[in-house]
């Protein structure tokens, strides 16, 4: 992609200007920056195809200007290069959506190519966008989970879902029917945890009059309904020993009978199981089939909870505002307080996806007209969480305290000291707060007494 545009940033004069020549020479256009203020300054005002990004560099470093663009919504690929070449600093910048890593001494040749690459990728990494399947995020885990949805949708194989409630499932169930050459056919979905046994396997199957009381007709069940397309059994742990030779059965041969007859009828149904159990468990306690669970787990799809792809987070909460903007009258010029996005980011949402999007949807009911979700709209929750992880990180002397003093110093800055206000908008008692300040060496403002 000759002719794109590259933010170099980094401390270093000569690495700056060796890295500029070479990549001129490749016949790209490069402008350069020595920190992050710098680079957030050229970003305000210019479209950048690349940034090359210094992990150490004094003021804003490479990972805080990596996060802040990324909270934003910067779709922008992000070369990180370093110094300090240590596995962990690695892993932190790819965890914090950097698109690649060097360390220095950089090889010239490998800094082209990798250059090249990265521009080549651009073109697929349109962001907010939900994918074809409505499946938001661009974290590795999740662009890894649809690669593998891809792979598996275009076969009849029997998958089975993986993951924490709230994670997503059952659209994922959807999604790899969607990609799949079934999607003009149904995909008919049953929570096996809904029904009675019996009403389970009559609804699964179907029956014949006079099956059980109160059979008045025949009626198919959903295997018939879905033939052609998908059948997706959701909280598949919860199925009895009797229902799940039944579907063993149906999976082996391809045929089921309904309740009360023993006619075999042909199905032609792709089966995809869902389960937030651990099912290899339930089989180790004997109360769930071994050969049902090797014959659903051919391809296991693990859908990775919220807090292991943070980085999804602004993503999500972009593409929910998207949707409220338009379900919630007051909420057309919605958006999100940089504070709250912040919360948002740290919580460990220990009912993912969704409780997520009901976190924001009750937010945005708070904040009204106002039009901006700060902290206090939030539920406890999660404003308590940030609470308690600051007071235990405190005695752990952990990096989030240089956060969370600008935070601070930042809400005083803004309710000009009110200390309630302040408290307030970062969702923390007074009392913390002001403990909070002493500890920072934080100026004490005019104690008002509310
Ligand atoms: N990556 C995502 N992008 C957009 N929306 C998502 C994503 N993941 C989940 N959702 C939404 O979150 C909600 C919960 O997802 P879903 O019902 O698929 O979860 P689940 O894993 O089946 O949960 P449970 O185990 O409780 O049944 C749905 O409204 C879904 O549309
Ligand atoms: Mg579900």
């Amino acid at each position: 992609m000759s002719g794109a545009r590259i933010l170099v940033v980094d401390d270093d004069a000569t690495f700056r200007m060796t890295t500029a020549a070479l990549l001129e020479a490749d016949g790209y256009d490069v402008d350069t920056a020595s920190d992050g203020q710098q680079a957030a300054d050229r970003l305000k005002d210019h479209q950048f195809d690349l940034l090359l990004v210094d992990l150490r560099m004094p003021g804003i470093d490479g990972i805080s200007l990596v996060e802040a663009l990324r909270l934003w919504g910067h779709g922008v690929p992000i070369l990180m290069i370093s110094g300090f070449g240590t596995v962990d600093s690695a892993v932190r910048a790819l965890q914090t959506g950097v698109d690649d890593f060097l360390l220095k001494p950089v090889e010239p040749d490998v800094l082209s190519a990798r250059v090249a690459d990265l521009l080549e990728r651009r073109p697929q990494q349109a962001r907010v966008e939900p994918t074809a399947v409505g499946i938001v995020g661009r974290s590795a885990p999740m662009r890894a989970l649809l690669e593998r949805m891809k792979r598996v949708a275009v076969t009849d194989t029997t998958v089975l879902i993986t993951g924490e409630t709230g994670t997503g499932k059952e659209l994922v169930a959807r999604g790899v029917h969607g990609l799949s050459p079934r999607t003009r056919k149904p995909f008919v979905a049953v929570n096996c945890s809904a029904l009675a046994e019996g009403l389970l396997e009559s609804e699964l199957f179907g029956h014949v009059r006079g099956a059980f009381t109160g059979a008045a007709r025949d009626r198919a069940g959903v295997f018939e309904a879905a033939d052609g397309g998908t059948l997706f059994l959701d909280e598949i742990g919860t199925t009895t020993a009797a229902l799940q030779s039944r579907l063993l059965r149906a999976l082996q041969e391809r045929e089921i009978t309904r309740v009360g007859s023993s006619t075999p009828i042909r199905v032609d149904v792709r089966v995809i199981a869902a389960t937030n159990v651990d099912l290899k468990s339930l089989v180790s306690d004997g109360k769930f089939r071994e050969d049902l669970y090797y014959r659903l787990a051919v391809y296991p799809l693990m859908v990775p909870p919220l807090r292991e792809r943070a980085i999804d987070i602004p993503l999500l909460v972009e593409h929910s505002l998207t949707q409220l903007r338009t379900r919630i009258p007051t909420a057309g010029t919605l958006t999100v307080s940089p504070l709250a996005m912040r919360l948002l980011r740290q919580y460990s949402w220990p009912g993912n996806v969704r409780q997520l999007l009901a976190a924001l949807e009750s937010a945005a009911i708070s904040a009204g007209d106002g039009g901006r979700i700060e902290a206090q709209h939030l539920p406890d929750e999660i404003r308590e969480a940030q609470d308690n992880a600051h007071s235990g990180a405190r005695y752990k002397a952990a990096s989030a305290p240089d956060d969370e003093r600008a935070a601070i110093e930042a809400a005083l800055a803004h309710t000009g000291g009110t200390l309630s206000r302040a408290a307030e908008l970062l969702g923390m008692g007074r009392t913390t707060l002001w403990r909070k300040m002493r500890a920072y060496g934080l100026s004490s403002p005019t104690l008002d007494e509310t």
